[in-house]
């Protein structure tokens, strides 16, 4: 066990490819302690230090390219700046994943998949007791089975047991549903544990899952997913322009009781001014329509864009909040709005230039980006348990005890639904 905070050991991680810092955030806050985190990116690396400042002296932060890191230079950095030699219990991390994206082009050749490799390259150099792989689902598909199958050899070539999951955000709290694929290596258990799992998707690319020595008693899961209007009808509407960053309302059931934050100051919640022919346009998407169902005169080629339902978690939230209009008002969503879907608490604020377009998106890492990219927190909190349970380490209860609440919000529900009775009919009018 590592870095003494506050009197209590606590396990230590190592996160490669950090961006923002969502993975390392739901370790944390199933008290693990990070030790360095590492991204090339100096403006997710902003984010991320900014959100840490009370750690500084036990954070090693490497804005590097991973690429070029060796493993023993990581460990001798990590020594010196702590005055002691480190045993690292834990890797994340989630290389890039544009080339398996289920959007995009799914290129088999794009030269960042190779990141992969570096992450295992890193497993072999610093041999954690376990780590955790994350990606996108797209990995699993037919066609990068030789990628998959490669990374399975080099695991076990490596000494580790392995199992692998597709986890659903929105099972563990997140008002989203967005499916991540996970990889949870160890070096000496027998059993690799992951959090409970409501429903299995049925893919034929699923059916190689062998879960024999996988257990899955750790985390409960959420029975009634968060919706989206659970999780932003507090911060809907502000309080008055003049002072834009005050909540207008307080916090309404457990996930805005969570979320929002004493300050009472709300940061990136900067609405988008748009013209009045947007706002008419916005204004015939009723709740979950695309582009393809309004009436062909209000069209564009924007095929991507949608408006959420209210009483639905989200689908799967990109580093594109022009394509998520607000549920009942006509405007897309704010970079705020986009981290509370993603379980990020108000508190944690996004640094950088808030969007960037066209050609600069390639080399920029916008706030947009920063959060779009994220591991949920509370999925990440939801492995990190298991790995807790894997190093025999007991638990703070923290998220289960969020579930459990959660779990038990349906008699406060049927109060807010009588309530606030959305539906389409609720929706704003264009000039509003
Ligand atoms: C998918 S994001 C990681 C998100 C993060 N796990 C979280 O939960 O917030 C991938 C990150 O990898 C970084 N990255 C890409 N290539 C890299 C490289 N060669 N070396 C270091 N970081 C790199 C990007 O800047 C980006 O922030």
């Amino acid at each position: 066990m590592g870095i003494n905070d506050s009197n209590i050991e606590k396990p230590t991680f190592i996160d490669l490819f950090c961006g923002a810092g969502g993975m390392s955030l739901g370790f944390e806050e199933a008290e693990f302690q990070g030790v360095c985190a590492v991204d090339f990116h100096p403006d997710p690396l902003k984010t991320y230090e900014l959100n840490r400042a009370n750690l500084k002296k036990k954070l090693l932060i490497l804005n590097e390219d991973i690429r070029a890191l060796k493993g023993d230079a990581i460990l001798m950095r990590i020594a010196k700046r702590f005055k002691r030699k480190e045993n690292i219990d834990v890797i994340i991390g989630g290389p890039p994943c544009q080339g398996f994206s289920l959007r995009g082009k799914r290129n088999k050749q794009d030269p960042r998949n190779n990141l992969l490799f570096e992450f295992f390259r890193l497993i072999e150099e610093i041999k954690p007791e376990i780590f955790v792989f994350e990606n996108v689902p797209g990995l699993l598909m037919k066609k990068y089975n030789d990628t998959l199958n490669t990374i399975f050899k080099t695991i076990t070539s490596l000494g580790y047991r392995y199992g692998f999951e597709l986890l659903n955000s929105a099972d563990y709290g997140v008002p989203q549903n967005r499916e991540r694929f996970i990889i949870i290596g160890s070096k000496s258990c027998e059993k690799i544990y992951f959090p409970k799992i409501h429903q299995t998707r049925k893919s034929d690319i699923l059916n190689f899952i062998n879960r024999e020595n996988q257990k899955y008693d750790v985390v409960p899961y959420v029975k009634r997913k968060v919706t989206a209007f659970e999780a932003l009808d507090d911060i809907a509407y502000k309080n008055n322009e003049e002072n834009p960053t005050l909540y207008s309302k307080t916090p309404n059931g457990p996930f805005q009781e969570n979320f929002q934050w004493k300050k009472n100051r709300l940061y990136n919640h900067v609405t988008t001014r748009h013209s009045l022919t947007t706002r008419k346009r916005f204004s015939q998407f009723k709740q979950g329509h695309s582009m393809e169902d309004i009436p062909e005169d209000y069209r564009t080629k924007r095929s991507s864009v949608q408006r959420m339902y209210a009483r639905k978690p989200t689908r799967t939230i990109t580093s594109c909040n022009e394509d998520f209009i607000h549920y009942s008002l006509n405007r897309i969503i704010t970079i705020r709005e986009m981290a509370r879907i993603q379980s990020y608490p108000d508190s944690y604020v996004f640094y950088g230039t808030p969007t960037t377009g066209g050609s600069r998106r390639r080399l920029s890492c916008c706030q947009v980006q920063q959060v779009g990219n994220s591991v949920p927190p509370l999925l990440a909190q939801a492995i990190a348990e298991c790995v807790r349970k894997m190093l025999g380490l007991g638990s703070n209860n923290k998220l289960k005890n969020f579930i459990d609440i959660l779990n038990n919000r349906d008699i406060n529900n049927q109060i807010n639904k009588r309530r606030v009775n959305l539906g389409n009919k609720d929706l704003q009018p264009f000039n509003n």
